[in-house]
């Protein structure tokens, strides 16, 4: 394993043993649930916005699953913090995988991209930001 593979295990590591955003938030502004069909493993985001009802305040998340699930989920309150909800509506899904940094195989990947997929949801019901096709699969896919 390469040098720079070992820091990006070790920062999904410390994300998954001390996930940032982690809890309920209550109120809530936005929020969904779903499942990995995969494995069962469950996520549901919380979403609190500014003054302004777009920009993202505060995102929190409660859920079970596996490292790779919680840690990437971790990884993602910290990248949408500050965003409105359409730029996250947008964000692509190679942005978190960058921030997650490591390779991933095709089942790892929906877990690595779960939280993100929920979050999408719950901006789509609170805000109606579109939910493109690729994203909508994904829902399904969720049983959101
Ligand atoms: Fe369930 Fe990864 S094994 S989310």
């Amino acid at each position: 394993m390469s040098e720079l593979e070992q820091m990006y295990r070790e920062v999904i590591l410390d994300h998954y043993k001390n996930p940032r955003g982690h809890g309920a938030l209550d109120p809530a502004d936005a929020t969904a649930e779903g499942q990995n069909p995969l494995c069962g493993d469950e996520v549901t985001i919380f979403v609190r916005f500014g003054e302004d009802g777009e920009t993202i305040d505060d995102v929190g998340f409660e859920g079970r699953g596996c490292a790779i699930s919680q840690a990437a989920t971790s990884m993602l309150t910290e990248l949408v913090k500050g965003r409105t909800a359409s730029e996250v509506a947008s964000l692509p899904k190679e942005d978190l995988l960058e921030e997650i940094g490591i390779p991933l195989t095709p089942i790892r990947l929906k877990c690595a991209i779960l939280g993100l997929g929920v979050l999408k949801v719950a901006l789509h019901r609170a805000k109606g930001t579109p939910l493109p096709p690729e994203w909508q699969g994904l829902a399904d896919d969720l049983t959101i």
